[in-house]
């Protein structure tokens, strides 16, 4: 009996997948919603569409989208859509519900249902993000024929896999313009993206404007840089598109134009530093061994934090091979003094520092998978980018969710290598891996990274799609549908 049960079971669930291989064949969805059925009732697009939003915060994320949405939806199909919004409930055509507003976090419910039917659509979510995904997924469902332009008749239930699904532009090697930056969290919203890493400092710029130092942005910028304002339009930007925005301020090492602006943090005595034209890792570090440093960051972090809202706050801490600190006899007495006996533990002694500061500030410290030594507190955040280490049996992601770190993957999604979409979409963060539940949930997701060192603001867009749009699917659908 129990082998029939499992024989039907099998059968069914064959059947359900083969049904979605021939849907996925119909509908240009990306990503892939997690449930749809199709009921032939398709709703046709003319000037009469019309919307209604029924929520909580009526002026806000969804009311936004709504306009934009007729705007794309006019633009996809060439119809004058006369009054289109805002609507009372009763009479629109497409009504727009939800419960509550998302404070994006970790925690936030991007959940929604979508349904098309001949004259009605339904969108229903918990929070007014979990509307917006549904509203983008309503704009891929356009299709025409020869009686023109029309919404595909569909139930959706849709959910991401994963609660961050990042693409992290580099602005300091080539400065990004906010036009660069603007359009491509919209083309991130599109396919459900949630989280924009911002790489805003490294050897080759700094690119924020600071009060407190102002030569940061006079002495290392070659004049690109985001002001405080222009910071706090793009964080906003991304908050009425349900978009997360996390800086990173990459320290110690990557910090050559920290140290054009103020030589004296260097651990090189007397060094001529000098904002890098060139791509590479470079040796200027910032010196961990005297309080000035740890002064000049929290004094910087206390300026620049309540610019970015989100709770996660990434310092980069990559690619320091510690050359200076070995030429800085200084830096070795320290080492000594304090029981440091590798270059890696005087590091971990600085990400502890900042790790206190910044939860002073009420934020979490993130970093690349080199801050992940035996020491590291767990508060912190691995961001995972060298893969399988030597003597690790797995990722540094899957590493550190073990040892009780919150992990998000960039391993696989560096689109800034030119290689194929098939490469991309074949790396799983955890593939076959066997969690506990716990562990499971330390992993938040992943990250797609464009570095800028061969790309300017005239190829980036190039370079990031379409392949971004695959690799957003693989954050966002269950591994059963892929
Ligand atoms: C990195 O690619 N250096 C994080």
């Amino acid at each position: 009996m129990k082998k029939i049960i499992l024989i039907l079971v099998i059968g069914v669930f064959h059947q359900y997948l083969f049904s979605q291989d021939t849907l996925k064949e119909k509908y240009n969805l990306m990503p892939w919603p997690q449930q749809i059925s199709e009921n032939n009732a398709p709703f046709k697009i003319d000037e009469t569409v019309t919307i209604s939003i029924a929520g909580e915060d009526f002026k806000k994320r969804v009311a936004n989208a709504s306009v934009q949405f007729l705007r794309r939806l006019a633009n996809r199909t060439g119809v004058f859509i006369d009054a289109g919004f805002p609507i009372k409930q009763e009479k629109a055509s497409i009504k727009i519900s939800f419960d509550t507003v998302s404070n994006l976090t970790i925690e936030s419910d991007e959940t929604y249902s979508l349904e098309v039917k001949e004259n009605s659509v339904l969108i229903k979510a918990k929070t007014d993000v979990g509307a917006l995904r549904g509203l983008e997924t309503l704009l891929q469902l356009v299709n025409f024929d020869q009686n023109g332009y029309y919404f595909e008749g569909v139930a959706i239930k849709d959910s991401p896999r994963f609660v961050w699904r990042g693409l992290m532009i580099d602005a300091a090697r080539h400065f990004q313009p906010m036009s660069v930056l603007k359009r491509n969290l919209n083309a991130m919203a599109s396919v459900k993206l949630n989280v924009f890493h911002w790489h805003l400092t490294d050897d080759q710029g700094f690119r924020v404007e600071s009060k407190v130092y102002p030569k940061l942005q006079e002495k290392a910028s070659d004049g690109l840089f985001y002001t405080q304002e222009q910071v706090k339009e793009i964080v906003k930007y991304a908050s009425n598109l349900g978009i997360r925005v996390i800086p990173e301020f990459d320290v110690p090492g990557h910090s050559t134009a920290i140290l054009t602006a103020y030589p004296e943090l260097g651990s090189k005595e007397g060094a001529n530093y000098a904002i890098e034209r060139f791509s590479g890792i470079f040796d200027p570090t910032l010196n961990p061994s005297v309080e000035a440093t740890y002064t000049f960051l929290e004094n910087l972090f206390t300026e620049i934090t309540p610019l970015f809202p989100d709770e996660y706050f990434h310092i980069g801490g990559d690619e320091n091979e510690g050359k200076h600190w070995d030429e800085n006899e200084k830096i070795q007495e320290f080492k000594k003094e304090h029981n440091l006996k590798s270059n890696h533990e005087l590091q971990t002694y600085f990400n502890i520092k900042l790790e206190k500061i910044l939860k002073k500030l009420g934020k979490k410290l993130m970093g690349w998978d080199e801050i992940l030594t035996p020491s590291l507190p767990t508060s912190a955040v691995i961001h995972s980018w060298r893969g399988k280490r030597e003597g690790l049996e797995q990722s540094t992601l899957i590493e550190a969710a073990k040892r009780g770190y919150q992990g998000v993957l960039s391993t696989g999604y560096y689109i800034d290598r030119m290689l194929s979409v098939t490469h991309h979409y074949s790396v799983d963060p955890i593939g076959d891996v066997v969690l506990t539940k716990e562990e499971r949930k330390r992993i938040l997701g992943a990250e797609a990274t464009m570095w800028s060192e061969l790309v300017t603001s005239k190829t980036i867009d190039s370079r990031i799609w379409p392949r971004t749009a695959a690799i957003a699917e693989r954050f966002w659908l269950s591994l059963i549908h892929i």
